[in-house]
């Protein structure tokens, strides 16, 4: 049997992110379930999502810790920041860099299982060279 394999997605609950969440969601056949990231699982776009039948996991891009968790077993993650929200360049390349960093984790440990890697995909808002994709 095909094991289903996961797209993590960033800005589940927003335009960018909910858009593939969707895609993914409403195309079974692709082999691809989507862990989908918010801040905040129980307000009304997460719940959607839910419905919908995404897994609602939550984390917030300011904390690598949070990020290496809801990467964790995931084939790929779908990254963006959010610059507007603060409009702090500091801020928004540490942002990039704790999702670099958790997709390199992820990557790290599938190997060490599977010898396959989260592989990381940066969308949207572009921020820092060191996140491009691999
Ligand atoms: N929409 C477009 O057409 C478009 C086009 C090009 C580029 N972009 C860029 O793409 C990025 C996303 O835009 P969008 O239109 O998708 O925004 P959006 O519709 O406002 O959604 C952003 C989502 O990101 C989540 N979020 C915000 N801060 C977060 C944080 N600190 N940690 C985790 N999640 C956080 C929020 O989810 P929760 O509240 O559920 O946590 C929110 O639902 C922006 O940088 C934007 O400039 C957008």
């Amino acid at each position: 049997m095909t094991e289903s394999k996961t797209i993590a997605v960033v800005s589940a609950t927003g335009a960018q992110g909910g858009g593939l969440v969707r895609a993914i969601l409403e195309d079974p056949s692709s082999g691809f379930t989507v862990p989908a990231i918010t801040r905040d699982t129980s307000s009304e776009k997460a719940k959607e999502l839910a419905r919908l039948g995404a897994e609602l996991v939550a984390a917030d891009i300011s904390d690598e810790a949070d990020l290496e968790k809801a990467f964790e077993g995931a084939h790929a993650a779908f990254c963006v920041t959010f610059s507007w929200a603060h409009f702090s360049p500091g801020k928004e390349m540490a942002e990039a860099r704790n999702m670099a960093k958790a997709t390199s984790a992820a990557r790290r440990s599938k190997r060490g299982r599977r010898r396959e890697g989260t592989r990381c995909r940066q969308w949207a808002r572009v921020a820092v060279g060191s996140t491009k994709a691999s």
